[in-house]
């Protein structure tokens, strides 16, 4: 039995025209209440569909057990931002969840620590959940910074007020996303009771409750290694969140 309930998050990234997004939202909260009841009862199911897609899937699967969630907001609630989307319009929308600092923003926007803190702070602020995205690049990792790179974008990417309820972080390595590779279990459990570790620090005893997903090329054949280890409270995938049958067969390897 693991020790907290955990999340498996889809995140779309810039795919999905209506007709596509509608159909696999309903497929999984279709699932989640016919022959994944059994996954129901222990984990959590969210996905992430582009802006565009959050208002039609949040009403498609209003009162089942999918929840919805955004890929990113703006740091603050209105204004003069154009092309921007703030936590409070996700929130009004029915997403109860939102991505923060995932590494193709933090690579394709420049975003940095001080910009994705500010986020989650907003997402807090609306009321969401912020997914705190942190993760090391190869080079990173080839120099043996991975666990200093991590703990130092955990504790600048962390807003005020975080708590072990009202966040939950993604450990993403950036070489992992996308790619097909996977850390060893033996570093993805070292990074994850790090962050853990930090987590304590920051937050006190309610460090045991928080979510820390793996997230990097989460797949069916590999997702029952991943989820096992301590301190893998669940998983944010991308590629393989884009075919229901998939994205059924990971949250299905938690339980
Ligand atoms: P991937 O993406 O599962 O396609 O590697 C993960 C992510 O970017 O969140």
């Amino acid at each position: 039995m693991h020790v907290r309930r955990q999340l498996i998050a889809g995140n779309w990234k810039m795919n999905g025209l209506r007709a596509d997004g509608l159909d696999l939202a309903r497929s999984l909260a279709v699932w989640l209440n016919g022959d994944g009841a059994d996954v129901r009862d222990h984990v959590d199911m969210l996905v992430c569909p582009p802006a565009t897609l959050v208002a039609p899937v949040a009403e498609a699967v209003a009162g089942t057990p999918l929840g919805v969630g955004g890929q990113d907001c703006h740091a603050v609630e209105k204004g003069a931002h154009t092309g921007d989307v703030s936590a409070w319009m996700l929130k009004d929308l029915g997403a109860s969840h939102v991505i923060v600092g995932h590494s193709e923003r933090r690579t394709d926007h420049h975003e940095t620590d001080e910009q994705v803190r500010a986020k989650a702070a907003a997402a807090l602020a609306a009321g969401l959940v912020p997914i705190i995205c942190i993760g090391e690049t190869e080079g990173e990792r080839d120099a043996g910074q991975a666990l200093a790179v991590v703990s130092r974008q955990f504790n600048g990417s962390l807003p005020e007020g975080a708590n072990g309820t009202n966040v939950v972080i993604a450990y993403e390595p950036v070489w992992a996303i996308g790619t097909g590779r996977t850390p060893t279990t033996e570093d993805v459990a070292e990074m994850h009771q790090r962050i853990r570790a930090d987590a304590r620090e920051r937050m006190g005893a309610s460090a045991e409750a928080l979510v820390i997903l793996y997230g990097g090329s989460v797949k069916p054949g590999n997702a029952a290694e991943l989820m096992a280890i301590d301190d893998v409270d669940g998983a944010l995938v991308g590629g393989a969140s884009l075919k229901a049958t998939d994205f059924q067969a990971i949250a299905s390897a938690c339980v």
